[in-house]
């Protein structure tokens, strides 16, 4: 039987399959279902920066100026306003119900763009029991007079304000779109990132014919949008000093694998179960296994990155050549 234990961010996990943030991880019954179902370790959906100021900020009025954020939010102390229940106190119970009841690791998830006192509140997640911290850097950049460069800057500011504010291990999950995503990693890694969870899918907006409004569209991913993943694991691994997280389209078993031979050290799913529920996972985790086995592999290490852009006889199918060489194919067919 191929062992499929993996290190990821400094834990032994005992597969390298991770639920990552969504609604199915936001509650205790979700998450006992995904361990149950094989999970080796679970993300909690985000917290926000916005729902972080906007509850500091009402503190602060409750407190006649008083500033909350920091040292006194550590305290713990999260007053209910006129009987609502803070988010940020059901957060850090979540957090701390799902440590106890759960035996495998849980991650805490921060979403935000600025850097700031809201920061602070990674300290709370990390006292909370969380093992580790994955910080979802979420911005649409269309500030026309904002450079590629001082965008870029504001995630390094803001991973080293949280690298900063906590010693447990911090992921960073990012989009694709940076011109160079390579140097982007790199220096993302040198402010403290331990983990490069790629790539984070952006919601994209929709306009409604009938009442012409902008409506937000949510929809669950296809598994072909896997290979801007696929693509980018091969690229990065062994020229970075950091864990690879795969998300986006791993729906089944052959994604999962694909993303290991390509250099994943763990490759996350939300939609498929989302769309199938929880017990997918097992049917995944058990063709992950069926696929090392019946080739002999010892352990899942063995393949990790041997189809990696530094290891496969033909790198540049990995970049532009590969690009003129699949339209003249398909020109060939039509
Ligand atoms: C309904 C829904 C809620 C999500 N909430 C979060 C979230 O709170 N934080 C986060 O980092 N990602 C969130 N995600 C993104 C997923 O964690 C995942 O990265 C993304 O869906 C791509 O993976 P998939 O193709 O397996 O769905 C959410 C995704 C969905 C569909």
């Amino acid at each position: 039987m191929t062992d499929l234990k993996t290190q990821y961010l400094g834990l032994l996990l005992k597969n390298p399959i991770v639920a990552s943030a969504s609604p199915l991880t936001g509650t205790i019954a979700g998450l006992l279902s995904l361990e149950e179902a094989g999970a080796a370790a679970v993300v909690l959906p985000s917290l926000f920066e916005e729902q972080v100021e906007h509850e500091s900020r009402t503190l602060e009025e409750a407190f006649g100026g008083h500033h909350i954020v920091g040292t006194e939010m550590h305290e713990g102390f999260f007053p209910s306003q006129a009987g609502h229940i803070s988010i940020t106190q059901d957060y850090v119970d979540l957090l701390a119900t799902a440590k106890r009841e759960l035996s495998i690791p849980v991650f805490a998830s921060l979403n935000g763009y600025s850097d700031g006192g809201w920061t602070h509140f990674a300290e709370l997640l990390e006292d909370a029991g969380a093992d580790g911290i994955e910080l979802n850097v979420y911005h649409i950049a269309a500030d026309l007079d904002a450079t590629g460069l001082e965008v870029e800057d504001r995630y390094l500011r803001l991973v080293e304000q949280v690298r900063k504010t906590v010693a447990i291990p911090l992921a960073v999950k990012i989009g694709p779109f940076f011109s160079s995503p390579g140097n982007m990693a790199r220096r993302l890694i040198a402010e403290g990132a331990e983990s490069l969870v790629l790539f984070n899918r952006f919601y994209q907006p929709d306009i409604d014919l009938e009442t012409l409004s902008v409506v937000p569209a949510l929809e669950l991913s296809s598994p072909v949008e896997m290979r801007l993943v696929l693509r980018w694991m091969a690229i990065l691994r062994g020229r970075i000093e950091a864990d690879l997280a795969a998300t986006t389209g791993v729906h089944h078993a052959e994604d999962v694998v694909k993303l290991i031979l390509a250099g994943a050290d763990v490759v996350m799913m939300t939609s498929a179960l989302l769309q199938r529920g929880p017990h997918h996972l097992t049917t995944v985790l058990e063709g992950v296994h069926r696929w090392f086995n019946e080739r002999e592999y010892v352990s899942s290490d063995q393949a990790r990155g041997s189809m990696s852009q530094e290891s496969v006889p033909d790198p540049a199918a990995f970049e532009r050549s590969n690009y003129m060489k699949t339209l003249s194919a398909l020109n060939r067919q039509h």
